[in-house]
């Protein structure tokens, strides 16, 4: 695991488009998260693709989860938002930007073909954020840690935690579907990207805690290509900063 710590969001979001960027070069697939963590690193790709240095004209995409009974056209969609967000301010193709099918009346279906569809491309590189309680994707703790894409009840936390872009806590909805654990980590490389206080514990249990479902993050131990990005909020719970530190200026490649 790289673990590469930055004084702000935006230098957090300058290095992990710096990461993904190699990929985008090379025309490989890409994993994209929503939420309010990967917006800089969007920023960053957009000033690239600007700057003529990137396009994603052929690259393929995939999104990690989806709220189940949002309509595509809702603003809260992950769909939508990813657009919104990103995508449509670039120059990808919509029909190369993947998600679980919300329109599918059986969510267990759009979730098994999603599966199938990730399994048959695979992924280079997957941006993740991470919630309060350790989550990836939309993967609440208990996940299985080599799971395939589910629906998935979502804790009061995460309710609570994404009222914020709501009208309501009512109008949250309470199940997702998400790639699972599993399906993630099948990714040959994963870039995570945290800030502030409120995820120090998310990425001290990461980084430092123990391999356990009830920390779906902590998976990632497992994974060979690992980089984590954080500003000093993110990483103030970390025991071994310095060290951290140190091993990015050892770093060779
Ligand atoms: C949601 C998403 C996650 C995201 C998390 C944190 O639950 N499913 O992919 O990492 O929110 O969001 P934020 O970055 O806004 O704190």
């Amino acid at each position: 695991m790289d673990i590469f710590i930055r004084a702000n969001a935006q230098e957090v979001g300058e290095t992990a488009a710096g990461v993904i960027a190699p990929f985008v070069k090379q025309g490989r697939t890409i994993g994209l998260a929503t939420g309010s963590s990967p917006l800089t690193t969007y920023k960053e790709l957009i000033r690239l693709y600007e700057d003529g240095d990137l396009s994603f004209r052929t690259i393929q995409a995939f999104l990690l989860d989806e709220y189940v009974g949002l309509s595509r056209e809702d603003v809260n969609s992950y769909f939508k938002t990813i657009r919104n967000e990103f995508t449509a301010h670039v120059d990808f193709v919509d029909s190369n930007v993947h998600s679980p099918d919300s329109t599918d009346p059986d969510p267990y279906h759009a979730a098994a073909l999603y599966e199938e569809k990730i399994s048959a491309s695979g992924v280079a590189i997957q941006l993740l954020g991470v919630g309060v309680n350790g989550h990836i994707g939309f993967n609440e703790p208990t996940s299985a840690l080599q799971g395939p894409t589910k629906v998935q009840a979502l804790h009061p936390q995460t309710i609570k935690d994404n009222a914020r872009f709501f009208n309501s806590l009512e109008e949250v909805p309470t199940h997702a579907m998400t790639q699972g654990l599993g399906t993630i980590t099948r990714a040959e490389n994963i870039v995570l990207v945290a800030t502030g206080m409120a995820k120090a514990d998310a990425i001290w249990g990461i980084v430092e805690g123990p391999l356990t479902a009830m920390c779906p993050g902590s998976v990632l131990q497992l994974h060979p290509n690992v980089t984590i990005v954080v500003d000093e909020a993110a990483a103030s719970r970390l025991e071994h900063a310095d060290y951290y530190r140190t091993m990015e200026q050892l770093k060779l490649r």
